[in-house]
């Protein structure tokens, strides 16, 4: 019998949830303040979801492209996000990345360079110029791999295989966590002056997802939703055009949009290179969120491939090309296709890869409405507006990472007095004990079946009909909860996760399904078949948060901007309005 009445307690100054490159760029700020770190994540620290991000970083160096700069970086991101992105954190970020990236890159990151030593960029997605940095198709991995290098020059201790369960909170303060670990059972009560949160998306929510098992639960967002946290644009859900298709296992991974960067054409079942209906200008380089409704439009209008996808062929391009630019993609569809790229077409479809919405931050020191509490990466939401652009994600890791790490290293210094409640503590560790019973449900199945609904009912096209049936079947699923069968056993605590991970899939799927209710238009990623077109009045952003355990939404208005920034905005406009001449 596990003896799960044993805790053990750990103190720190930041404590930092989450492994990726967010947690750990966060953590490496904190700890250069002169400050105690503590990283926990879930997953084994040399394998968070980081490590799937494949095609590269985005900075405007203009190594290949002379007339880029922060400015066109930020009209890209503004613009293609559908103008609801956050204008602060956007121009954070684009002015911020070069010199992310150079700092990744000296920490061994490793960067393709130009013969001239600059960083040669690649094309990405609805970027105007080449600004997409890379290391092959595997630039997450080389980023993790120099960040995981830096927390040990900096002695930053990461414990994986702990599994947060609670914030713990006294009076909308944050002063800790409770987690247990995977492997063992044990729990531990972190106790710190504040509290990071880079814990990710809820992607895996859905049947066709880019993220494993155990990666994206919207465990993060949930946390943050029984903190105290708003979750700020939850409708908007990345579908990413390429995902393979087969085998079912592995249904969902990504194909790296670095394919159609370095010239992968999209072909349907005809043998029809069917952009050219959709984006003829920008073609395969058009937005996710165009690329990825022209995918499913041939497939639903009946010219998909036998298997259901269309085709992504790069076989005109050389073999050596191929396996320089996009080496693991090469790699993984011989391994689990016995399919030669440099032959033959991939098969694809749109899988869901990324949360664009996420916990609510102020834009300027990444703290949430939780004093103590702050976040940065997938989990917090604002940055990308209605579709983010590829490359942008990494970009955001390491500089928001870095923000909050700065910003929660200056809170634990000034803080004087803080508030600990035991009766918190206590109430979170029972919680974690009343999740073990007996019933008649599995959770396995029911995670199954709400995936399925996630895809059906909130995919990429949705309607009020599909939205409100997706509604009644999560409340089902949730009474069904209730009676779900929860064991652990000498080393596998692995139902205990599951269940945990299934009630913050709940949550967040109702949260993604009660903001695309409200949002009666078509925007980005947010696509509804009964109000197909971009409403201008719903330039706004949605909000919901926890009131007497039930969800709420408010709507609300953008940032107000103040003069440089509604002065940047308005020549952002006036180029709008000449891109839009141009087009017509
Ligand atoms: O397609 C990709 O390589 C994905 C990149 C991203 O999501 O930023």
């Amino acid at each position: 019998m596990v003896d799960m009445n044993h805790y053990q307690t750990n103190i720190s100054n930041v404590l930092v949830i989450g492994s990726g490159g967010a947690g750990l760029r966060a953590a490496i700020e904190a700890k250069s303040a002169g400050l105690s770190v503590y990283v926990i994540g879930k997953r084994p620290k040399n394998d968070p979801h980081t490590v799937l991000a494949a095609g590269g970083i985005n900075a405007s160096f203009g190594n290949i492209d002379k007339d880029d700069s922060w400015e066109k970086h930020f009209t890209d991101t503004y613009l293609e996000g559908y103008k609801i992105g956050n204008i602060e954190l956007i121009e954070h970020m684009a002015k911020e990345a070069p010199a992310a990236v150079k700092e990744i890159d000296l920490w061994g990151a490793n960067f393709e360079k130009l013969d001239n030593g600059n960083f040669d960029q690649r094309f990405f997605g609805a970027h105007t110029y080449r600004r997409t940095c890379y290391s092959g198709d595997y630039t997450g991995l080389s980023i993790l791999n120099a960040l995981l290098k830096k927390t040990k020059e900096f002695n930053i201790e990461i414990f994986d295989s702990e599994y947060v369960t609670d914030l713990l909170v006294e009076e909308e303060k944050c002063f800790g966590a409770i987690s247990f670990n995977i492997q063992n059972g044990e729990k531990t009560v972190h106790l710190a002056d504040s509290i990071i949160l880079c814990t990710g998306g809820h992607t895996k929510n859905w049947k066709r997802s880019s993220s494993r098992k155990n990666e994206n639960n919207g465990d993060g967002m949930h946390l943050g939703l029984k903190a105290g946290c708003k979750l700020i644009d939850m409708e908007m859900v990345q579908f990413h055009p390429t995902g393979m298709l087969l085998p079912e296992d592995y249904e969902g991974t990504l194909v790296t949009e670095a394919v159609r960067g370095e010239g992968g054409k999209l072909i349907n079942g005809r043998g029809e290179r069917f952009m050219i209906n959709y984006d003829k200008e920008r073609m395969e380089l058009s937005t996710r969120d165009r690329v990825a409704m022209a995918n499913y439009t041939e497939i639903i209008e009946g010219r998909s491939s036998k298997n259901g996808g269309v085709f992504l062929d790069i076989s005109h391009k050389k073999k050596d090309f191929i396996l320089k630019k996009i080496p693991k993609i090469y790699r993984q569809f011989i391994e689990l296709q016995s399919l030669d790229i440099t032959k033959s077409p991939m098969e694809v479809a749109p899988t869901a890869h990324y949360s664009m919405g996420g916990i609510e931050i102020n834009s300027i020191n990444h703290s949430t409405n939780i004093e103590g509490l702050f976040a940065a990466g997938e989990v917090a939401g604002g940055l990308h507006g209605a579709n983010r652009l590829g490359g942008n994600s990494l970009a955001e890791i390491l500089i928001f990472g870095k923000m909050a790490g700065f910003k929660a290293a200056k809170y634990s210094k000034d803080l004087k007095v803080q508030k600990r409640s035991i009766s918190s503590i206590k109430k979170a560790l029972n919680r974690i004990d009343n999740k073990i019973k007996s019933g008649k449900e599995l959770v396995i199945p029911l995670q199954k079946e709400l995936s399925l609904i996630m895809w059906k009912y909130c995919g990429v096209v949705k309607n009020s009909e599909t939205l409100k049936k997706g509604l009644e079947k999560i409340k089902e699923i949730k009474s069904r909860v209730k009676e779900v069968e929860v064991r652990v056993e000498d080393r596998n605590f692995q139902d205990l996760v599951n269940i945990l991970n299934l009630d913050s899939a709940l949550i967040t799927g109702e949260a993604t399904i009660i903001s695309a209710l409200n949002r009666k238009e078509s925007r980005g990623a947010h696509q509804r078949s009964d109000y197909k077109d971009t409403n201008i009045n719903q330039e706004v952003n949605y909000k919901i948060y926890l009131k007497n355990n039930k969800l709420e939404i408010e709507k609300s208005n953008l940032n107000k901007l103040n003069g440089r920034l509604a002065e940047l905005v308005e020549n952002i406009k006036k180029i709008d309005a000449s891109k839009d001449k141009l087009l017509e």
